[in-house]
């Protein structure tokens, strides 16, 4: 009989600045073809930002257009896979003796609930076994991924809203890395930086095929240098976005001077260029004393601002390392037309995952 159920795989980003929505089928080896690839901007500068996410109000009149611009009705999709992100979620690797389904779960669960910041909340948990230790043969290599009951309901009662049901919800970091694991090898020796630079935050992970798997969020994004511009040039949001947007992010001339004012011995305030790369900074030198690798053979970027030559290029100074913007749509059949494409990684992660569904 004829299916009511749609076979599309659709991936749906919804970010702190913008939604990302990407609509594909199935196409040749395994790979996905293209239908549509949207974005909406959710964040215009108007109201008041919430570091809990976007408001439902403002969201799902989003998404009923965008669905309908793309010409799916949400209740017939089969394949729907989505994420959260922001505050209070992880995602950890840790090692640990092979055990029973039944065993696993319940330590799984305790180990968890000391990485993932209490809201008040229970905790949502998931975990992947990932392979075998390769430094203990009778240990395994689990992905823990967690995040709270509340943000977890919050994002699905939006979806609802929307008449949309994921059949799969995962963290934003994770989504945005499978939209490069499927068709990139890992370095043997040493690891890969990826960064997904978002609006409000970075996720900043580490890939090694050996190494410890690691991700964290950074607070700091794109709408840091909108700030910025905003207070140097006194101008509105949506006319610093512009600005960033067709000049560039300004990391050289744009110091913003501190209140103390210019005569004072004050030093001028860290750029956001400045404070992004102390953040990774920090990070990775975390990271080699954690474990003891320092082998980062290359940093890989995602997010709206993969698209800023400037900070593809401070980076590569600031860390004697080739900086690369990766494009999510590389492996994706009927993609040529799509642009700003760095910043639909986490939506074509997401596609990609609901191929399997
Ligand atoms: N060409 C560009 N140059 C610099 N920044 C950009 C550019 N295009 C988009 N951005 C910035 O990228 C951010 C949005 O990226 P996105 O990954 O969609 O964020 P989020 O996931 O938080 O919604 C915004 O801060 C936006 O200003
Ligand atoms: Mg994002």
């Amino acid at each position: 009989m004829f299916s009511l159920k749609s076979g599309l795989r659709v991936g749906l980003d919804i970010g702190s600045h913008a939604i990302k929505l990407v609509v594909a089928e199935k196409g040749s080896h395994g790979r996905l073809k293209l239908q549509k690839a949207l974005t909406r901007d959710i964040y215009t500068g108007q109201e008041k930002y919430d570091p809990d996410g976007p408001k439902k109000v403002t969201v799902v009149p989003l998404l009923l257009e965008m669905f309908q611009e793309v010409g799916v009705r949400p209740r017939r999709l089969a394949h729907l896979a989505t994420c959260v992100g922001g505050l209070n979620q992880a995602a950890k690797e840790i090692r640990t003796v092979q055990m029973s389904d039944e065993e696993m779960n319940s330590s799984i669960l305790q180990e968890a609930r000391k990485h993932v910041p209490l809201d008040g909340s229970e905790s949502v948990v998931d975990y992947q076994i990932i392979g075998e230790d390769p430094k203990e043969a009778d240990k395994v290599r689990v992905l823990v991924a967690a995040t709270t009951k509340r943000i977890f309901e919050a994002h699905l009662d939006m979806l609802r809203e929307a008449e949309l049901k994921p059949h799969l919800v995962d963290l934003e970091p994770l989504a945005a890395v499978n939209s490069y694991l499927g068709h990139n090898e890992l370095p043997d020796d040493g690891v890969v930086v990826f960064l997904n630079i978002g609006a409000r935050r970075t996720n900043l992970t580490l890939l090694g095929r050996k190494d410890m798997f690691f991700s964290r969020d950074l607070p700091i994004g794109g709408y840091a240098f909108t700030e910025e511009i905003m207070k140097k040039l006194g101008v509105k949001f949506e006319e610093a976005e512009e600005i960033k947007k067709t000049q560039g992010v300004g990391a050289k001339t744009m110091k913003v001077e501190s209140a103390a004012g210019p005569d004072s011995f004050a030093l001028a305030e860290k750029s956001a260029m400045e404070r992004l790369g102390d953040e990774i900074n920090r990070s990775l030198r975390y990271y080699v004393k954690e474990t003891g690798q320092s082998f980062f053979t290359h940093i890989e970027v995602v997010g709206g601002m993969a698209e800023s030559r400037e900070m593809i290029d401070f980076l590569t100074q600031k860390f004697s390392i080739d900086v690369r913007p990766f494009d999510p749509f590389a492996y994706v059949e009927g993609s040529q037309d799509v642009r700003h494409r760095s910043q639909f990684a986490a939506a074509v992660g997401l596609a990609t995952r609901a191929q399997s569904l």
